[in-house]
């Protein structure tokens, strides 16, 4: 029987898709901790995906927003506050995508609307959810917020394109808000940077495959799963995180401080 640490508290969940989302796995695990939540999508994923059995298990409100339009985040929040009659406790924006990466373009050679548009989608997007967050004083004293993001922000992964600076950028939003956020509303902001994880956004990057069993040799613990990622949120949303705030904080077994593991020294020693 999981513990309840987020009995009471209440949220908005971003980009539940599909089971294999990150968002669907810590849907399940803040909800089974206890915690009530309102959830969202871009329009376009409701026709693609499954959110609605998810909003069925979790007894949860569904409400479309494209996380690039004011308009929908104003009235998301909206809602969401009218629905739950109080101010939010935390939450989870777990949302990416590169027309770029989607249509094949090469870093080397980028499309610049689709530059923009997937910049919009995967960074901006999380300071226009901030900024409504913010005006709208929506968010509860000792709060905390979450973004999902990859270490391709502070590293040169090939093929990760230009999510990576998508990433990078969404890094510094964090702490930027974060600050504010922090200062004046006691409210958390951090990124949680995951191991690669086999869900249709991961998926879209070119030699995904290789990439996810490199980590897995590279890392210590092994890759982390949507699943434990979902545990780690749950804690972080938790009060037992209070004061962790401005953080990239890395979930990925140990991976970002390794240099070499044995397991690859051993692969190319057998070649
Ligand atoms: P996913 O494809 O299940 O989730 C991405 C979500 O973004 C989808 O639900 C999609 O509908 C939503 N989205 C796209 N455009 C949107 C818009 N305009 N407005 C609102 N929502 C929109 O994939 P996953 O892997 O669960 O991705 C979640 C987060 O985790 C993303 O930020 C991703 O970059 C990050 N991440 C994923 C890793 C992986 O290997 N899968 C590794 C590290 C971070």
């Amino acid at each position: 029987m999981p513990y309840k640490i987020l009995e009471g508290k209440k949220g908005v969940i971003f980009g539940a898709l599909d089971e294999h989302s990150i968002a669907w796995k810590s849907a399940e695990e803040i909800s089974e901790a206890g915690g009530q939540f309102v959830l969202t999508n871009a329009p376009v994923a409701f026709r693609m995906g499954t959110i609605e059995k998810l909003g069925k298990s979790t007894n949860s409100l569904i409400i479309p927003a494209d996380a690039t339009s004011m308009e929908d985040l104003q009235n998301l929040i909206d809602k969401t506050l009218n629905h739950f009659d109080s101010k939010l406790d935390f939450i989870l924006h777990s949302i990416g995508m590169s027309v770029n990466v989607r249509k094949g373009k090469e870093y080397k050679n980028l499309n610049y609307d689709w530059m923009t548009k997937g910049w919009d989608i995967s960074a901006v997007s999380f300071h226009k959810l901030m900024q409504t967050l913010y005006n709208k004083n929506a968010m509860n004293p000792w709060s905390s917020i979450i973004a999902l993001t990859y270490i391709a922000s502070q590293r040169t992964f090939p093929n990760y394109n230009d999510m990576a600076d998508n990433k990078a950028y969404l890094e510094s939003i964090a702490r930027s808000f974060g600050y504010f956020f922090g200062k004046e509303k006691k409210v958390r902001v951090n990124t949680i940077s995951q191991s690669p994880t086999i869900t249709t956004a991961g998926k879209g990057i070119k030699g995904f495959n290789g990439f996810i069993n490199y980590a897995e040799k590279m890392s210590p613990l092994g890759n982390a799963s949507a699943e434990d990622c979902a545990k780690y949120i749950v804690t972080m949303f938790s009060d037992y995180t209070k004061k962790v705030t401005l953080q990239n904080l890395f979930h990925d077994g140990g991976f970002s401080n390794v240099g070499v593991s044995q397991d690859i020294i051993d692969l190319f020693d057998e070649a």
